[in-house]
């Protein structure tokens, strides 16, 4: 898949975040075209909801190849989920049976927006002892991530067509996860688009929580500006610190993580990729912040 554009892309961000308390933010998020306002899910307060989110989906046209392999390789690699009022939500109270998925319980890492599954692809056949999901909401690129899982001889991988937000909510347990990955996520590096963003201090939360005491969450950006923004976003939720981090906050490249065509082009830009790599603390480390009511649930 090329990079989806705002206009094309079936990116699902949560909205109407605060933002991060220790750095200006933009002001002004204008909402991009087209916004979707019926799915995905929206923390706002004390309690989830169904909100304001940014969903964009154009018509997702596959390739002959790719409707091949949608046929051929979905019963191996694809998760039904339940959903609730789009496509690509997912419905409150679903439950993920890893055991029956996998066939056994082993340590789990999501990827959101796992794109063509390119670091899936290449990270989890080396891993064999361990399981990985990646959620991904592009048709196409759902398609492509199949062949290329089929080509890694990847058996330990599964995708779930469905939005990340929503699948990280209904989908995953409180500490069932042991790593998070977030590589060059979404499109919405302008800084009037903030708010879009799939990283944001309601996604962070939500990662502290699913990720078990130790687990780290793993991002990369090629834009300067949601590089700043993922920092302050992670530095600002107590459920999490940062590992590795050099004095200007990013931790080293992480060394498995392959150079995906987004990385390329980012570079060939000019731009600096950039990763950040933050630990879970703990259930105890964010109640301390909770009041009554506003625990994160399933
Ligand atoms: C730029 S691609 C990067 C793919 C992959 N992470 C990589 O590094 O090669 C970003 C992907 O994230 C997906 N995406 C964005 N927001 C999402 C969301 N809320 N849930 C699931 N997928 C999402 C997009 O559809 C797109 O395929």
């Amino acid at each position: 898949m090329e990079g989806p554009g705002p206009d094309g892309l079936p990116s699902a961000t949560v909205t109407d975040q605060p933002t991060p308390s220790h750095r200006p933010g933009p002001a002004d998020a204008t909402p991009g075209p087209a916004a979707d306002r019926s799915a995905g899910a929206h923390r706002s307060g004390d309690r989830f909801r169904r909100g304001v989110v940014s969903f964009v989906r154009r018509s997702p046209r596959m390739n002959t190849s790719q409707e091949h392999a949608m046929a051929r390789l979905s019963d191996r690699y694809l998760v039904e989920v339940p959903h609730d009022t789009t496509t690509t939500s997912v419905a409150p109270g679903s439950h993920l049976d890893l055991t029956a998925i996998f066939g056994r319980r082993a340590p789990l890492t999501v990827e959101i927006g796992s794109g063509s599954g390119d670091v899936l692809a290449s990270v989890a056949p080396a891993h064999p002892d361990r399981d990985f999901i990646g959620f991904e909401v592009y048709l196409p690129s759902v398609a492509s991530s199949l062949t290329n899982l089929e080509r890694a001889g990847a058996d330990n991988v599964r995708i779930i067509v469905a939005d990340a937000a929503a699948g990280l909510e209904h989908l995953i347990g409180p500490s069932e996860l042991d790593e998070l990955w977030t590589f060059f996520a979404d499109p919405w590096h302008k800084k009037r688009h903030h708010k879009r963003r799939i990283v944001n201090p309601d996604m962070a939360r939500l990662a502290a929580s699913r990720l078990r005491p130790g687990a780290v969450w793993r991002l990369a950006t090629d834009w300067d500006d949601y590089a700043w923004w993922m920092l302050d976003v992670l530095a600002a939720e107590p459920g999490l610190e940062p590992v590795d981090a050099g004095l200007d906050g990013f931790s080293p490249r992480w060394s498995e993580r392959p150079i995906t065509r987004y990385e390329r082009k980012g570079r060939t830009a000019g731009r600096a990729v950039r990763d950040l790599t933050w630990r879970s603390l703990g259930a105890s480390a964010q109640d301390s912040r909770q009041t009554p009511g506003e625990a994160v649930h399933r």
